[in-house]
C-alpha cells in the first residue's frame, strides 16, 4: 500500500466530521427540500440558483435552526461561466465537497411539433448541459473526497411520456451522462435520482397539489436521499425510482 494511498484514505475518513453538499436549483421544490434534509444531518451546504433572495432566506433559516454553515450564490447552469464561477467560489469557501446534487431543471410540455426552438434549447441547456457542467466543475473535488454525485433526472429517464417528448429526451440523455460519468470515474459514486410526479413549482405549476392526484411531497424525496447517503461509503446506490402510490405504474 503506497504512502499516498494511505494519506488519501485518511483524508476521506476525516471528512466525515465536516461534510459539504452542493445543491443546484436549491431555491425551491426538490432542491430546497434536499437542502433542509441534509442540514438536519449536519451537512454544510453550498446552494445555487438564480433566485438569490430565496437562497438567502433558506440559508438563514438552516444555519439558525441546525447550526450548519451555508454558502449560497447566484447560479445559472445554462451558462458555462456561471457554473465555473459558482464552483470556484464554493471550493474556495469549503476546500472540497463530498456531495453534489445536480438538481436544477425545467420542463415544457405539449406535442413535439408544438415545442418551440427556444423551449427545446432551454431544456437541453439546463437539464442536460447544466448537469454535465455541474458535475465536471466538481469532479476533481469529488475524486479527492471519494464523494457522491446525485443527478436528479425523473422516472421518465427510461420511459416515454406523450406530450412531454422534449423533456423526456433531455432526461434520457442525462441518464446516459450519469452512467458514462460512473464508468469513467469509478472513484466517485454516481446516483441517479428518479422521482415520479412531485408537488413542486415544476412546469409552471403551483405547489400544494393533493397527494391523491399522484404527487409525492418534495420532503419525501429528500428523506430518501438523506437515508441513502447514510449508507456506508462502500455502497454505491446507482439509481432510485420512487413514485406515489397514487401515480399509475408505467415503465
Ligand atoms: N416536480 C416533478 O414532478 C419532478 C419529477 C421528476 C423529476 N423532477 C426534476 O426535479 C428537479 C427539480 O425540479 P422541481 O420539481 O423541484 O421544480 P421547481 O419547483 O420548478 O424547482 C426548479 C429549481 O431549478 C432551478 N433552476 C431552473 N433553471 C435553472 C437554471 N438555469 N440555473 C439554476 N437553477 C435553475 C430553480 O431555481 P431558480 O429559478 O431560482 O433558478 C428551482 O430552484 C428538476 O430537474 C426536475 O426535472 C421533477
Amino acid at each position: 500500500m503506497s504512502k499516498n494511498y494511505k494519506k488519501h484514505q485518511a483524508y476521506i475518513a476525516g471528512r466525515d466530521k465536516m461534510k459539504v453538499a452542493v445543491i443546484t436549483g436549491a431555491s425551491r421544490g426538490i432542491g430546497e427540500a434536499i437542502a433542509k434534509a441534509l442540514a438536519e444531518d449536519g451537512y454544510s451546504l453550498a446552494l445555487g440558483a438564480r433566485s438569490v433572495d430565496r437562497l438567502e432566506k433558506i440559508a438563514k433559516e438552516l444555519s439558525e435552526k441546525h447550526g450548519v454553515e451555508v454558502f449560497y450564490d447566484y447560479l445559472d447552469v445554462s451558462k458555462p461561466e456561471s457554473v465555473e464561477e459558482f464552483a470556484r467560489k464554493t471550493l474556495a469557501h469549503f476546500g472540497d465537497v463530498d456531495v453534489v446534487v445536480a438538481n436544477a431543471g425545467l420542463g415544457y410540455f405539449g406535442r413535439l411539433e408544438e415545442l418551440t426552438e427556444e423551449q427545446f434549447h432551454e431544456m437541453i441547456e439546463v437539464n442536460l448541459l447544466g448537469v454535465w457542467r455541474t458535475i465536471k466543475a466538481f469532479l476533481n473535488s469529488l475524486k479527492r473526497t471519494g464523494g457522491v454525485a446525485i443527478v436528479v433526472t425523473s422516472d421518465v429517464s427510461a420511459r416515454l411520456l406523450p406530450y412531454g417528448g422534449g423533456y423526456v429526451a433531455t432526461k434520457w440523455a442525462a441518464r446516459a451522462l450519469v452512467r458514462t460519468f460512473q464508468i469513467e470515474n469509478p472513484d466517485v459514486r454516481f446516483f441517479e435520482l428518479r422521482p415520479g410526479a412531485v408537488d413542486t413549482y415544476f412546469g409552471g405549476s403551483k405547489a400544494g397539489k393533493p397527494k391523491e392526484q399522484g404527487y409525492l411531497k418534495p420532503e419525501e424525496v429528500a428523506e430518501a436521499v438523506k437515508y441513502l447517503l447514510r449508507l456506508p461509503k462502500d455502497v454505491r446506490v446507482e439509481e432510485l425510482m420512487l413514485r406515489s402510490i397514487y401515480q399509475k405504474p408505467e415503465y
